[in-house]
Parts: structure tokens; sequence; C-alpha cells
């Protein structure tokens, strides 16, 4: 993962480099380091922990002409100053997102050749590769491209070379890398919101595109070294200002802008009572293979849910960090739906790539525009969420739901009920950020060591995302669990210091699921339910949401789940937004 980001400029080049580091650091926030040229000299600071650490150390009157820049998710060594980014040998000082899988043998090539290394990390090895081969050639260009014939793995770097003072290069291989191109100067970064205090004005960088960029210019060039042109767009999304916005965090930002959100997507997608014709048609196909990590995968389960429920199209859920190493049935009437909030998710994106080579059709349901995977697919539906912050998805979960629900009910008998049911969604929404005690919840919770998260059917489904958000911000052991299957070895776990949260909103089941809880309560646990039965026997303490529809009740239950985890969170001072070991954009394998 981490966050890479350059500029070169006239003046404020420090501070510019700093504020688009700091819209990266959901892509890893152990330590942080820059590198920047003054006077013909290079000076590099690195620090672990946070970006502020690194700006106490960091003088902002320096005059800089260049500068490189990192946030680190530590991948190979830990976390500490010396394995913090940039690194640099010889006259090579670069930053890098990625993983070079074949470090370990060409380090022991390079030490045989006189290279002495510092840190435990790979991209060190990367820096005396493309400085062993600069020495060589004694042209950046040729050495970049010869280093991508030697080295494996996944990267984007910016580099600085101390011969040329005033130049910075890039190239990528499968991480993201994109170029802010003004008038004031030039900006390299992992992502859009970095350089839009700069510009808005940027060009996406394929595989193996080289840019060589100054205060005044802009270059690409292809691997052979020859130069190419490049598209220049425009974002054109001025509201979408990086800021918690009077919030106390990203994540309750996010929360609250579900409703506008699913708002949005009802606008977009769908008119007069009916999905739009020209929204993907998943009925021709008799398999759908959905591929997914983390949050996304658990969108995925809901979606597996609407679709063979409503569209009749068996349906497979799978991690892709499995998919790409299992067996799979690639048959022609097999579509695969990759979904992902940032579109740059490795294991994904490999599992499109392998999709493809099948010949399979590859639908993305991805929420950042002109991402790897939104680029690569064959086809691609947009989640429109906005630009989502804090590490833990909120806003962008519930849309992936949303437009699989869409795809599912497309064209069948009663789509305009069933729509205008999802009408509703958006009020519910913001009904329910406000009705509920989740601070009395959290009390209930926040000293437990587990958590089981148990439902039935898509109760289930839903379960596994509440309970993954309850885990990785408030860092309480959290499992979602079948209820009917807890009675075959893991209800011995329950006594009564065990915590349960329990969803039952599917009425075609809850007979069932209530079974399940009485036999948890007969063994001492107490259970706090989500579900809109009112006069029920079974909970200790409810949230009663209401009951409105068969496809309504179910995500009525995403808000609370969010906040119940928000505030557990938030009791315990936990860093909500970037939770420990944690990064919104994982773009290793
Ligand atoms: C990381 C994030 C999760 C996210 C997952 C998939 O693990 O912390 O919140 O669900 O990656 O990310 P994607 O961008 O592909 O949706």
């Amino acid at each position: 993962m981490c966050g890479i980001v350059s500029y070169a400029g006239n003046k404020d080049v420090i501070r510019r480099i700093i504020t688009g580091l700091k819209s990266l650091e959901y892509r890893g926030y152990d330590s942080a380091g820059i590198a920047y040229m003054k006077d013909n000299k290079i000076n590099i600071i690195k620090k672990e922990g946070c970006i502020c650490n690194l700006e106490k150390e960091i003088n902002y009157d320096d005059k800089a002409s260049i500068g490189i820049a990192h946030t680190r998710w530590a991948t190979h060594g830990k976390a500490d100053d010396i394995n913090s980014h940039p690194h640099r040998q010889g006259k090579i000082t670069l930053v890098h997102n990625g993983i070079i899988e074949n470090y370990d043998i060409l380090k022991k090539e390079l030490i045989k050749k006189g290279y002495i290394f510092k840190s435990d990390t790979d991209t060190e090895v990367a820096a005396a590769v493309i400085d062993d081969l600069y020495n060589e050639n004694n042209d950046m260009i040729k050495a970049i491209s010869l280093a991508t014939e030697i080295l494996k793995g996944s990267y984007a770097f910016n580099i600085i070379n101390d011969d040329i003072s005033d130049k910075i290069f890039g190239i990528r291989k499968d991480s993201p890398l994109i170029v802010g191109i003004s008038e004031d100067g030039n900006i390299l970064a992992s992502d859009i919101p970095a350089t839009l205090h700069v510009t808005n004005r940027y060009v996406v960088l394929d595989n193996y595109d080289i840019v060589v960029l100054d205060k005044d210019h802009v270059k690409f060039y292809d691997i052979k070294g020859k130069e190419i042109k490049k598209e220049v767009k425009i974002f054109a999304n001025d509201n979408e200002v990086i800021s918690k916005g009077g919030y106390d965090h990203y994540m309750l930002k996010e929360i609250n802008e579900e409703s506008e959100v699913v708002k949005k997507l009802i606008s977009l997608y769908t008119n007069s009572g009916k999905v739009n014709d020209d929204l993907f048609d998943i009925r021709k196909y008799k398999n759908i293979d959905i591929v997914a990590c983390g949050s996304a995968s658990f969108a995925g389960q809901v979606g597996k849910y609407y679709i063979e429920k409503y569209a009749n199209i068996r349906t497979s859920v799978y991690f892709a960090s499995e998919y790409r190493y299992q067996k799979n049935f690639f048959d022609n009437d097999t579509l695969v739906i990759l979904i992902s909030q940032s579109g740059e998710t490795a294991d994904t994106l490999a599992a499109l790539k392998l999709a493809k080579e099948n010949n399979i059709d590859t639908l993305a349901i991805v929420n950042r525009r002109d991402s790897s995977i939104a680029r690569e697919a064959k086809d691609v539906i947009y989640t429109e969420a906005g630009i989502e912050i804090a590490v833990a998805t909120t806003k962008a979960y519930l849309a992936q739901v949303i437009v699989l629900l869409l795809l599912a009910i497309k064209g069948i008998n009663n789509e305009t009920e069933i729509l205008e049911d999802l009408k509703l969604l958006p009020n519910i929404i913001t009904k329910y950020i406000n009705d509920y005690d989740y601070e009395n919840i959290a009390d209930l919770i926040k000293d437990k060591e587990h958590i089981f998260y148990l439902g039935r059917g898509i109760d289930y489904y839903l379960s596994m995302e509440g309970s993954l958000k309850l885990k990785e911000i408030s860092y309480i052991h959290s499992e979602a669990f079948q209820a009917g299957e807890l009675k075959h070895g893991s209800i011995s776990l329950i006594d009564e210091n065990f915590g349960v949260i329990a969803v039952v909103t599917d009425k075609s089941i809850c007979d069932k699921t209530i079974s399940n809880l009485k036999e948890v309560s007969a063994r001492g646990a107490k259970i706090i339910a989500i579900t809109n039965i009112k006069d029920d026997n079974f909970s200790d303490y409810k949230i009663l949401v209401d009951d409105y529809s068969e496809v309504l009740n179910p995500l009525t239950v995403v808000i609370p789940m969010q906040l119940i985890a928000y505030n557990t969170a938030k009791k315990k001072n936990c860093d909500i937004d970037k939770p420990r070991n944690l990064a919104k954009s994982v773009t290793v394998e």
C-alpha cells in the first residue's frame, strides 16, 4: 500500500507535498518521510508514526525546488525511522508504493557489487538497482526502463537523481500513479485527492508509462524511451472537498452522507419506477462469481442473496485473495463481478485479470473513477459514493449493496414496487442516525473480549459487515455466525461474559433464529438485538427498527450496526478513522 506524492514548483514546495501526503494517509500511517532538493543538495527526513511526527522535524521555510514523500504501511521491515521512505542508494533517492517480490535475490547480487543496505525494505533494493543501471547507462529513462526488466512485483516509484536536481521521475506497474498538471508546478501522487490542492487537471499513468516532471514541464515516455502523449482529464467534482465538515470523525461524516448517496443512486440508475435500460443486464448469465475483499465482499454476500432471490441466478462470493489460486469453472455463461471501493485492491485486480485471461465477461462495481479496476473491467458501474476517507468503509459499502440490488431486480415483475420501497431508505437512514441510544449499546459491549454477531439468511450476510466494522475499529474480537450453526461446536464458547448481537429482520426465518437465540440465553449470555419484532421474548437490550417490507427490512440494520461500531470505538478512545495495522487501499497481495 502506502501513499506517495512529489512536487516540483516555484514556491511552497514542502508545504504542498505535505498537504498532498496528508490526504493519502488512508493508504498507510505507520511512518512517513520526505526528501527534497535545496541548493542542489538533498535533505531527507523520516519519522516513525503519523505525518504529524514528521511535520515536527520539518522546516517549512526551507526553499526546496523539488521533493518526494511517502506515508507507509509496513510490509518489509517494521515501522521505524530507518525503514521509512524515502530510501537512498548512490545518486538515487526514491519513494515506493508496492512490493518488490525478488528483492532478496537482488539484494545479494548488489551486496556483491559493493552496495551497503541500511534498512530491511524491498524498496532500498529498488533504489540500488536503479542507481546501478544509471551508473552503467548515464541515462535515467534508460535506467528506469531496464529496471522494469529486473524488478518483479508491483510498484509506483517517484525518483530523484542527484545529477538532475530539477526533475522528478515516475513509473508505475500495478500500483496507481496520477500526474497533476498546472501552470504553478506539477505534482505526482498515488491518488487524485492528493493533487487537488495544486490543480484539477490530471493524467492517469498506465503500467510502464514513465513520467518526467519539473516545475514547468511534464513529459511522458513509453518503456522504450519514446515520448508519448497522454490524455489530460479534468477532475470536475469540486464538491469533493476533503474535510470532516464539522463532524468528529470522517467515519461519522460518511455515515451521515449515506442518505444522499442512496438518493443519488436511485436518481442516476432508475427512472419512472424502472431500473435504467442501459444499466448492465445480468439476466443472460447462468452463474455469477462475485469477487472482492473485506467489506466489499460482504456487500457481495448481500448481493448474492438479492441476485439469487430476485434474478434467480446461481451466485457465489469469493475473497479475491483465494479466487486467484483456486479452481474456477469459467463457463461461457459465467459473469465475474468485481466489487471495490478504491478500484485498486491488488487481489481484486488480479482476479479481474484472471477472468479476462479466461475470456469471461467482467463487471466492476467501483467507487473511484479512473481506478485500475474500473479501467480494466469490460463493464463498470460506479457506486457514486464520493471520496471516502475513513479506513472503515460505510457509505461505499451501502452503495455497493444498492447497486447489487438494482442489478438483481432489473426487469422482474415487482421491480416498481421494490423501487418505491427503496425510495424510503434515505429518510430511514436520517431517522436511524438520530433515533437510537447507540452510546448505551456501546457501554454494554465496550469491555467485552468477544462478540458473536448472529443472524440467519440475509441477516447473517449483513452481520458479516457489522462484525467486521466492530472489530476493525474497536479492537473487540467479533465474529459473524449463522445462528443455526452455533450449536455444532461454537456454542461451547458462550458464557455470561460473551457478547451477543443478534440481527433479526427476516420474517421468513425469524422463528428459527429466535430458537437459536434462546439456546444462547440459556447459557448465560445477554442478547442485544437489532430487530423489527416489537414484542420479542429473546432480547435483553434492543434497537427496534421499523417493519417495512421484505426488501427494505434488512437494509434498515446497516446504520445501527455502523453506529454501534463507531460509538464503541469512541468509548474506547480508538483512532476511529485510522485503526491500527490497517490501510484503506490495499495495493499489495
Ligand atoms: C481494506 C479496507 C476495507 C475494504 C477492503 C477492500 O481492507 O480496510 O475497508 O473493504 O480493503 O477494499 P476495496 O477498495 O477493494 O473496496
